[in-house]
């Protein structure tokens, strides 16, 4: 019933209302480090009856905890803020998305900004900070997929196309000592990050970062394996970044692509998943599209589908640029 429901999704939105805003204004980093009421108050610059009452909200979804008078994250908030992912841009995308489908269903768009699609890429992949913990995970991913694997560690070439933050490849990098790669990513403000995370972990002399719309790179024949973000690629850019990462491949040229979303069957989810589409679908991103139907779409472009796996990132298809036909092989 409405009204039921009203009071969870009324919960809910004021849950991430309050941690958005929490982590926005720096309060989640303040208290990392145990702090009492006053010192919160005085860094917040909140009188203390909000702040009292702040901080007993953010204890009361379980974001901080109190002892002996002083007030500090939780052992998970403290481990999610350390981890793999960052869930600092995690709070701030569910934060976005909410006003993301508040505008689509007034306007029918919800155009991203240049900061907004900062946020995305980087709620959506891996950190690309070279830690161990994430270098765990890429090798999993390339043990999933050996082909590509052993290309990039014997010197191979990886052309990133819409690269994001660079998860994947920074990591990749980081963990292959005389891989090289090239990222293609239209947004500056995104490309940005890799560029400086590469330089600070000193790889930045095997990593190449353009930022360009994908479809307009143009260096044929010229990598070995390429890495398409395809979920992330409106309708009307798809079939043309597909035929640039045929021409970019060298024949025999590996490509992998992965589907991160899937339909759920629960409802609860189901009713979220639908939310995320309509947001996706008034931009012609097409949402969820099964791994088998990419791989179709992939086949349809030019290239021949290697196969379809599971692996730590999700369901991928390993696609390959074919080798030119043997002249007179069959006659013999
Ligand atoms: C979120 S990222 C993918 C994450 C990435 N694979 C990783 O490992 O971190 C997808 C990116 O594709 C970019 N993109 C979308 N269309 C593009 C295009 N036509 N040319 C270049 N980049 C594009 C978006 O700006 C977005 O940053």
């Amino acid at each position: 019933m409405i009204t039921e429901s009203l009071a969870a999704w009324s919960r809910g939105a004021q849950a991430v209302a309050l941690l958005s805003a929490a982590n926005e204004s720096g309060y989640l980093a303040y208290l990392a480090t145990p702090r009492t009421l006053d010192e919160f108050a005085q860094f917040a610059g909140l009188p203390d009856g909000t702040a009292a009452d702040l901080l007993a909200a953010l204890a009361a979804h379980d974001v901080i905890s109190s002892s002996d008078g002083q007030f500090q994250l939780t052992e998970d908030t403290a481990a999610a803020f350390d981890g793999i992912r960052d869930i600092g841009a995690k709070i701030e995308e569910a934060a976005l998305a909410v006003r993301r489908v508040a505008e689509v269903t007034r306007t029918g768009s919800a155009p991203l900004t240049d900061s907004d699609a900062l946020l995305v890429a980087k709620a959506s992949a891996l950190r690309p900070s070279g830690s161990p913990a994430s270098q765990a995970i890429i090798t999993k991913v390339l043990d999933a997929t050996p082909e590509i694997r052993d290309i990039l560690a014997a010197g191979g070439r990886l052309l990133d196309v819409g690269s994001g933050v660079s998860g994947f490849v920074v990591n990749a990098l980081s963990l292959l000592p005389s891989m090289r790669a090239t990222t293609v990513e239209l947004v500056g403000e995104v490309a940005a990050v890799p560029a400086a995370k590469a330089k600070e972990l000193g790889i930045d002399d095997r990593l190449d970062v353009r930022v360009m719309d994908a479809r307009d790179f143009d260096e044929p024949a010229a990598y070995d394996a390429a890495f398409w973000a395809q979920p992330f690629f409106s309708n009307s850019t798809r079939a043309a970044a597909l035929a640039m990462i045929l021409r970019s491949l060298r024949p025999g040229g590996l490509l992998m692509v992965q589907q991160i979303a899937a339909e759920p069957a629960e409802s609860a989810a189901h009713a979220e998943f639908l939310l995320r589409r309509l947001v996706a679908h008034a931009h012609d991103v097409p949402y969820a599209r099964p791994i088998d139907s990419v791989a179709e779409e992939v086949s349809l472009a030019g290239f021949e589908i290697v196969r379809v796996t599971v692996t730590p990132f999700g369901p991928i298809a390993l696609a390959r640029r074919p080798l030119p036909a043997l002249q007179g092989s069959a006659t013999r």
